[in-house]
């Protein structure tokens, strides 16, 4: 398309191997690379035998969670009395996070093919791919793709002449953060305001339309593909011993690295090793100072904890934070981390839609006390205040916003207090904060 691609495939690449390789990007091209041989191969299975095969290749959701993706296709009910659906979640609105749009980009037909066999295991005829509204240039290229599944035979009324009925409706959203909750983006769809929904009832239960639904993200579906094609035990395989987190996984490394992009790594694979050998380490003359490994909404790590942590979902976990989408906030010690998580919480406060109280005056009071402090007008008592706030902002909401918020302030809070300090002390300059 005209422009360097900036990833860096890592040493396993499956789901990036072909990034930056325009070729693939056609019908034509993908089949050529062996596209499609997944899908074909599923559509000769049952339903059941395709469930079996993705738990046993171990594959987790890729959005955030961690679920187990066989598992969650398991709950749609066996008998289809009502349509069922598929989502794919291609929102991808986290801060730090652009695996999913990456994987759009060069390889929309590996998408395509996933969302195809997640649709056949499910039972469902049709698939909404709900991409974020920004996404211009993936948007185009995705309705190119869907364009030539049709005409190639891999959408439509009989797929590979299997009889089997599947579309694809892409859906673009219209720039809201929120709707990347698989809940609010269902109401999106239906074309309500994006608000979550109260769970239960569950997707798999009542959905879309009130019918049983799948919501998966991007990369998730991206791995169906080759999971079918190379069978569950060979996914299960990638990984460096922990047979709870297997496969390839999609970072997003941005910050302070001399070499950020998206690197493609087996679970398991070190954090310092990604951050270091693969990105290049720090610029010149600086030292790292923190890292938000999961996407923005996870607590901060600190050098310490960076040291021997494994990138998978365990690893992450055991340092304090969590593996999220794998977007990785790199920072080095230049790096204000008051005004980082100021800038955070703001997002947060600007994102929340405002249902929950918790989470719309949470997210709203975090950001004026952070501001206040970074204005040098802090208190001692404005870190147990926030620390007040994090703890009603947690665990008490229909979604996870206000949980996101809270969980990188609590953790500078406690992990980096002197940071805060130099500021209610009076030590540091205060910061001009516009809006
Ligand atoms: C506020 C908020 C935003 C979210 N944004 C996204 C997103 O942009 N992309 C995504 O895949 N999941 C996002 N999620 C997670 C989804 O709700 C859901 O768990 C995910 O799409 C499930 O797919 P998976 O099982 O394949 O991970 C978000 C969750 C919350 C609470």
């Amino acid at each position: 398309m005209g422009y360097p691609h900036p990833s860096h495939a890592g040493e396993h690449p499956v789901l990036s191997k072909h990034f930056g390789d325009a070729g693939a990007r056609t019908f034509d091209g993908w089949v050529k690379r062996g596209g499609y041989e997944g899908l074909k191969k599923a559509l000769g299975m049952t339903r059941d035998q395709v469930v079996e095969e993705v738990k046993a290749s171990g594959l987790r959701g890729r959005g955030g969670a961690g679920f187990p993706t066989g598992m969650k296709w398991s709950f749609m009910p066996k008998e289809v009395v009502k349509p069922h659906y598929l989502v794919c979640n291609a929102d991808e609105s986290e801060p730090g996070t652009f695996k999913d749009r990456e994987i759009i980009r060069w390889t929309p037909h590996q998408l395509i093919e996933g969302c195809a066999i997640g649709a056949h295991a499910i039972g469902a005829e049709r698939i909404y791919i709900y991409i974020r509204g920004e996404f211009t240039h993936e948007h185009r290229i995705l309705l190119a793709a869907v364009d030539e599944a049709y005409k190639g035979g891999a959408l439509g009324a009989n797929v590979f002449g299997s009889g089997r009925r599947i579309d694809v409706v892409v859906h673009r959203g219209a720039g809201a953060y929120i709707c990347g909750e698989e809940t609010a983006m269902m109401n999106s769809i239906e074309g309500k305001r994006g608000n979550p929904r109260i769970k239960p009832p569950f997707p798999a239960v009542a959905g879309l339309w009130a019918c049983p639904t799948t919501i998966n993200n991007v990369e998730t579906l991206a791995a169906a593909g080759h999971i079918l094609r190379q069978g569950g035990a060979w996914y299960k395989g990638l990984c460096r011993g922990n047979p709870k987190s297997t496969g390839t996984k999609l970072f997003s490394v941005c910050g302070h690295v001399q070499r950020p992009g998206n690197y493609e790594v087996v679970m398991g694979t070190s954090m310092k090793e990604l951050i270091y050998d693969m990105c290049g380490g720090m610029r010149p003359g600086r030292t790292l100072k923190a890292v938000i490994p999961g996407g923005s909404s996870v607590p901060i790590m600190t050098p310490a904890e960076v040291e021997d942590c494994l990138l998978d979902y365990e690893g992450v976990v055991a340092k304090g934070s969590m593996l999220g989408s794998g977007g990785m906030i790199v920072m080095d010690d230049s790096t204000d981390l008051v005004y980082q998580v100021m800038r955070l919480a703001r997002f947060y406060a600007h994102e929340s839609c405002a249902q929950c109280t918790q989470c719309r005056e949470g997210t709203a009071w975090t950001t004026r006390i952070l501001e206040k402090i970074l204005a040098g007008k802090g208190r001692r008592e404005d870190l147990d205040l926030l620390l007040d706030l994090a703890d009603n902002m947690t665990g008490k909401t229909i979604c996870v916003l206000s949980d996101s918020c809270a969980a990188p302030v609590v953790s500078a809070i406690r992990k980096f207090p002197a940071e805060f300090d130099a500021y209610i002390s009076r030590e540091k300059q205060p910061v001009m904060v516009t809006a």
